[in-house]
């Protein structure tokens, strides 16, 4: 899981020009990460569920990429994860769930007009791509999902939905392999001829 979160959300490279560009009035946000970002702001945050992880209690986390340590925001997962999640049964098989929401508030810093969507959903949808790729040299299944009731997961994770929105939802785990669910099997049988 460390290492998930760490080759896909973590500090990879500092900002070793930090000082130099200082002198000249420069600012930096201070890290890169193995995506590339928009303006390298680094506005996409990443918020661990864990359902069944080893040596990591079941809860709720934020995982602050620049320190790569999680702060846990819940414990246990109260809420219904499968009415939040439009009850595709896939999520409840997962070990973990990463949600990915942006932070509109730094991107409008640098982009204060509507082309900061497009720069979101790019960012979104490179660290996305890197966490299919490492979570399967891990040999973990993976899942991706932007179906979802919005409200609720930005309550799950914290955030008010305007400054900060969830956009994405990221699963792995090892899965029945089996691409029907014990529910979808049974309606099938129920209904077939
Ligand atoms: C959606 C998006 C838009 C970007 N736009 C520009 C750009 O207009 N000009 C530029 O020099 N770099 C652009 N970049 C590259 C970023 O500045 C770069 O990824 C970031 O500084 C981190 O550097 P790295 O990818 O080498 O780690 C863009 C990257 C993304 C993902």
């Amino acid at each position: 899981m460390s290492d998930i979160l760490f080759t896909t959300f973590g500090k990879i490279h500092g900002d070793s020009h930090k000082t130099k560009l200082a002198k000249r009035g420069i600012l930096t946000v201070g890290y890169r990460r193995s995506s590339p970002s928009a303006g390298c702001l680094q506005a996409t945050e990443a918020y661990l569920i864990a359902l069944n992880v080893n040596n990591l209690e079941r809860g709720i986390y934020h995982y602050r990429s620049h320190q790569h340590i999680l702060t846990k925001l819940k414990d246990g997962i109260d809420p219904d994860l499968s009415q939040i999640l439009c009850h595709q049964s896939f999520a409840l098989d997962a070990s973990f769930l990463i949600v990915l929401s942006s932070r509109f508030d730094k991107l409008w810093w640098k982009y204060p007009h509507s082309r900061a969507y497009r720069s979101a959903l790019m960012d979104v949808g490179h660290l996305s791509q890197t966490f299919s790729l490492v979570a399967t040299a891990h040999k973990l299944n993976t899942w991706l999902t932007g179906y979802f009731i919005d409200d609720l997961l930005n309550d799950l994770i914290k955030v008010d939905g305007h400054k900060e929105h969830s956009m994405f939802v990221l699963a792995g785990g090892h899965g029945p392999m089996d691409p029907l669910s014990p529910g979808v099997v049974k309606l099938l049988k129920a209904t077939s001829p």
